[in-house]
């Protein structure tokens, strides 16, 4: 008999930046109304989950992740009866609604650590992270924020430093504390008991740091102008032994409510990552898998490699996942260009596990060019070319001024991508060869054939070195995916069946039978193709 899976193990998730999606009261920056607006293109798409970057009241040091209520939303983003409101239009639609839980720091603004830094005898002193500075007065160790310089902030009035690992907007909490981990759990029955569908829960390898403060080793070769998180190993602020406590006690919280997901957003290794499933499956459903945010050369073999070695990793009963985008990383159209993005959806959506992906990524929407002087993402302040804001500009709906996110005439917050004006929502609606079109079939095929969600991948020797073949295959049925991953045309000779019937080419335009002996992907290609018994 079939086995039942979950509804986040079949679905796919998409993820909404709110400032950037959709404006519905005129003042620039996205909002819950406007998301609830836009909730019947997500249903014509296709996608089953949206995860919602942080909307809580928030000062916006870093853009909503620096949060000051964890129980409420930001005026900027509307009220808990939009926000009701949106949750309920989506389920309406079939459409779960994810949202992002940040337990590793609060704003500077949060009550919290208002209270804590009025002085040392603050009964929630200990909630975050204070130290005496070191013998010669400076910080007490050489830790350094993902921004960019020492991770630790002195404060004159109570004379310590405090910990933030990111913006010195963001002091981070003491989960070694169970003071707050009672606090934040009670975030988490909140939000479940409004009816939310999950968390994405932000930098979660992070939560516990040494207990000993030691010093981490700084990376060889990192010089001023590299990008700040790289500038040393986490050794001793990330990944730590105790973090897995935390994560079993939250997971157990989140299984007393039915059917909800949680997700961790960790960068680490894969042998590493895999830990975070938990040795009983009783850490996180599903920790990111960024192997294809972080590649450092798009090749056939490279991605063959990554899926391969991840495959292998995955401990018994691991469901696995695939990100292809986020709003901390370039968009996938501007990494590895638009021909080769088409392949990239391909990939994420024939693959097996759970995919994520990224606003406007649909469209093939590109980084946009911020000037300096518009850039308000604290990564880049030390450097420009480190700002995560190219990637966060507004999604693009139509070709009006605004693009459909704003009114005509209105600023938005972040400047349109100039392409906006054929690379949209409606426009691509309309062309039936376009990105968008693309991957609306990529989509309901997927939906429809349950090799492609639940069944066995199998990768393909003895194609050429350019191409990644695989087969899909459940109850007999079996699907080929045959991706060539350059600008050349490339020849197949597979010798594992006969023929078959193109049922999806990246181009969009064939469906033709072939003979997999002797098989032709035109430059930039990607086919899904059913394999004839
Ligand atoms: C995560 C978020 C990122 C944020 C950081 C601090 O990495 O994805 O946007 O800046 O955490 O909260």
């Amino acid at each position: 008999m079939a086995q039942m899976h979950k509804w986040w193990q079949t679905g796919v998730v998409y993820q909404i930046y709110p400032r950037s999606f959709m404006d519905s009261n005129g003042d620039g920056v996205g909002d819950l109304a406007g998301i609830t607006q836009r909730l019947g293109y997500l249903e014509w798409l296709g996608i089953d989950a949206v995860w919602l970057s942080p909307v809580y009241p928030s000062p916006m040091a870093d853009f909503g992740y620096d949060i000051a209520n964890y129980t409420d939303i930001d005026p900027l983003f509307g009220t808990l009866n939009d926000f009701d409101a949106l949750l309920h239009e989506a389920h309406r639609r079939n459409i779960k609604l994810i949202v992002d839980f940040v337990p590793n720091h609060t704003s500077d603004e949060h009550d919290w650590f208002v209270e804590s830094r009025s002085s040392r005898e603050s009964s929630k002193r200990d909630w975050y992270i204070w130290r005496d500075p070191a013998a010669d007065g400076g910080p007490p160790n050489n830790w350094t924020s993902f921004f960019g310089g020492s991770a630790w902030q002195f404060d004159e009035g109570s004379g310590q430093y405090y910990l933030h690992m990111f913006d010195v907007k963001q002091p981070d909490l003491n989960w070694r504390n169970p003071e707050v981990r009672a606090a934040m759990y009670d975030v988490l029955r909140f939000w479940l008991d409004r009816g939310v569908d999950g968390f994405r829960v932000d930098v979660i390898w992070m939560m516990i740091k040494d207990a000993q403060f030691r010093d981490n080793p700084n990376r060889p070769g990192w010089k001023p102008g590299d990008p700040p998180y790289a500038r040393q190993e986490g050794r001793y602020t990330e990944n730590q032994p105790e973090v897995h406590d935390v994560i079993k006690e939250m997971r157990s919280l989140v299984d007393r409510y039915d059917e909800r997901v949680f997700i961790g957003e960790i960068y680490l290794p894969v042998p590493q990552l895999m830990h975070y499933y938990g040795h009983s499956l009783d850490e996180v459903h599903l920790p990111f898998n960024f192997q294809f945010i972080e590649l450092a050369t798009w090749s056939a073999s490279t991605i063959r490699a990554c899926v391969d070695m991840y495959e292998k990793a995955l401990p018994e009963g691991a469901w696995p996942n695939w990100v292809l985008g986020n709003h901390d990383r370039s968009r996938i159209a501007s990494r590895i260009g638009k021909e080769q993005a088409r392949i990239a959806h391909m990939l994420l959506l024939t693959l097996r596990g759970t995919p994520t992906w990224y606003y406007g990524d649909e469209l093939g929407m590109q980084d946009a060019v911020v000037p300096p002087e518009m850039m308000h993402d604290p990564q880049g302040k030390d450097n420009p070319q480190h700002s995560r804001d190219p990637q966060r500009s507004p999604m693009q709906w139509n070709s009006q001024p605004g693009a459909g996110f704003t009114q005509p005439g209105v600023t938005s917050w972040l400047p349109l991508s100039q392409d906006y004006q054929h690379v949209n929502v409606q426009v691509e609606q309309d062309d039936e060869h376009s990105y968008l079109t693309l991957v609306k079939k990529l989509l309901s095929l997927r939906q429809s054939i349950p090799a492609l969600t639940t069944g066995s991948y199998t990768s393909l020797d003895g194609v050429p070195d350019d191409c990644f073949v695989y087969i899909r295959e459940q109850e007999g049925k079996r699907y080929l995916v045959a991706l060539n991953c350059s600008g050349q045309e490339q020849q197949l000779h597979l010798d594992h069946a006969r023929q078959g019937n193109v049922v999806l080419s990246t181009f969009l335009d064939r469906n033709d039978q072939v003979e997999l002996t002797n098989f032709v992907l035109r430059a930039n290609e990607g086919c899904l193709i059913e394999i004839d018994d």
